[in-house]
């Protein structure tokens, strides 16, 4: 007889939501985690989301662009504050307390739904046992009808250029610096190099991105794309696209990047005091004994899964970052439920088209559906409803009136495929069109649903029907 219906390997976004879901729907749960608290020894739940990832981020992204208003924007509202002085050390203290107080909350959740909390390093031994070993090498092993792996993913670095976390860095050391960096070269213009150079270039930093691919955020609608770098370019930031770093000189006391043009060519030094290294990240399976029990793994190293998140080797499930799709912490908790319920024997289910996308800048930059290009590759005949927020009345009164919301739908049904926005507040106007979606909702319905003034969201509604018929405002 198993101990445990259920014993979940690592405790983020993915991990957690399973194990707390699973425990609702009366399963018997323990967790394995080896992350532990910044001052004790206790297990840190939350995985890289909570600890070095969205939280810490979004805490030094709200309260850098604070400082930023107080000391460019204020005044044009008639608030004379004087020049802003920089408390580095406060507003990291703020981020570590936010963190704190996430991660103990989900120790709190765990004690309510009596999930068993294993501190240490799991490893499967084989289906139905994990091993746990303690910081002080002792060994224990948990037995359990079904096991998952959550164990996420961390950062990967460039051949030849090592992470010090000090003066080069991944988002973990970037999210700590002591200083604002005279200069800071940001390797990869993807959503880390984009909000992390946003926080330091808002601090002071003289911040440059070097971008292997033609384009910022890559997979983004290139329409979006291309009008949020001319935006980020105007806050000051400077691009190199289609170039590669391909050596960091850490040799002086100033660190000399080595950029190439992608397609090859002659290559060009940057100065910098702090290098970020934010290429991608790569799913967590080493230590896991995943070989030794014969869980297959994709072409990237991810674990491979059917449509119930069962690996080959029955017993065995994983979800989050560690196997295929975005490695999105909404992601990962979506199909923790969808996870706990398959187990707990009822119908879970994940909606991949349904799943939106935030970059936390500023403005924000958020999506849900299909792209243009995307529409086009998949041979899809759509029409595009487009709405400035420069001509929304809120926008307007609060100063950010930069940005629009293009919407997309089917060019015979009206069905919305695609909803795109740059704009304060993107991040969570997006959801309305994420609702719509879901339920299969076309661009008329959204035009049609009373939207309150004056909002920043209307302007969705006006996309909407610019999409439809006509908008009012434009
Ligand atoms: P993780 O959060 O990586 O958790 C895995 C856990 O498993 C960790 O706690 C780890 O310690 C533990 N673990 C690993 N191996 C073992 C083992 N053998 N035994 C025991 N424990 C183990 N996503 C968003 O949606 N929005 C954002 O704003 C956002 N911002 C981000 C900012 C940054 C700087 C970074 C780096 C990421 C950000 N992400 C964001 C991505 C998000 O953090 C991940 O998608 C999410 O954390 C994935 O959740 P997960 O549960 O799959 O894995
Ligand atoms: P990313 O995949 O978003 O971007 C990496 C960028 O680096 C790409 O544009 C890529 O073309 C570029 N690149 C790769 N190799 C390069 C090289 N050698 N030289 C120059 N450029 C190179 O990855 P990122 O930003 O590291 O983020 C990792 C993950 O974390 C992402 O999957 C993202 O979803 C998640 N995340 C999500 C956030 C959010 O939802 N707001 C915030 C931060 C991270």
């Amino acid at each position: 007889m198993s101990q445990f219906d259920l014993v979940v390997i690592g405790t983020g976004p993915g991990g957690y939501v399973c194990a707390i879901k699973a425990a609702q729907l009366g399963l018997k749960v323990a967790v394995v985690e080896k992350r532990t608290v910044r001052d004790g020894d206790s297990a840190a739940h939350g995985g890289t989301c909570l600890n070095v990832g969205c939280i810490p981020s979004k805490a030094l992204l709200h309260t850098s662009e604070l400082f930023e208003e107080a000391g460019h924007h204020f005044e044009g509202f008639g608030i004379k504050v004087g020049k802003p002085k920089l408390d580095l050390k406060a507003m990291m203290a703020h981020k570590d307390k936010t963190i704190d107080a996430n991660v103990s909350g989900i120790d709190f959740l765990f004690k309510k739904n009596k999930v068993t909390v294993y501190q240490g390093t799991g490893r499967i031994l084989a289906a139905g046992q994990v091993e746990v070993t303690a910081a002080d090498g002792s060994t224990q092993t948990v037995e359990s009808r079904s096991i998952v792996i959550a164990t996420g993913s961390d950062v990967v670095s460039l051949p030849g250029i090592e992470i010090d976390e000090k003066r080069v860095v991944s988002s973990t050391g970037a999210l700590e610096l002591e200083k604002v960096p005279g200069k800071l070269v940001v390797i990869g213009a993807g959503v880390i190099g984009l909000e992390l150079g946003s926080v330091w270039r808002r601090l002071g930093a003289e911040v440059t991105v070097v971008e292997f691919m033609d384009k910022i955020l890559g997979p983004m609608d290139a329409d979006v794309s291309k009008n949020f770098q001319r935006m980020l370019k105007k806050q000051g930031m400077d691009f190199h696209l289609s170039s590669r770093v391909t050596a960091v000189d850490t040799s002086g006391k100033t660190l000399k990047v080595t950029v190439e043009p992608a397609a090859g060519g002659e290559a060009k030094t940057l100065d910098a005091d702090v290098v970020l290294v934010a290429i991608g990240r790569r799913p967590v399976t080493e230590g896991l004994g995943l070989d030794a029990v014969g869980v297959a793994l994709d072409e990237r190293g991810r674990v491979k899964t059917d449509g119930h998140y069962q690996t080959n080797v029955p017993g065995i499930y994983a979800i989050g970052d560690v196997i295929a799709g975005p490695m999105l912490a909404h992601k990962a908790e979506d199909e923790g439920v969808a996870l706990a319920e398959i187990l707990a024997g009822q119908a879970g289910h994940v909606n991949y088209g349904v799943i939106p996308g935030v970059v936390y800048t500023s403005p924000e930059v958020a999506e849900v559906g299909r792209s243009e290009e995307q529409l086009k590759a998949d041979g899809v005949d759509y029409k595009v409803g487009k709405f400035a927020f420069m001509a929304n009345g809120r926008a307007k009164a609060m100063g950010h009136s930069d940005g629009f919301v293009k919407v997309l739908a089917d060019a015979s049904t009206d069905q919305v495929l695609g909803v795109h926005i740059i704009g304060h507040g993107a991040g969570e106007m997006i959801h309305e069109a994420a609702v719509l979606m879901e339920f299969g909702g076309s661009s008329e319905d959204l035009a049609r649903t009373c939207h309150a003034h004056p909002t920043m969201s209307e302007a969705v509604k006006e996309a909407a029907m610019a999409a439809f018929d006509k908008p009012i405002h434009a």
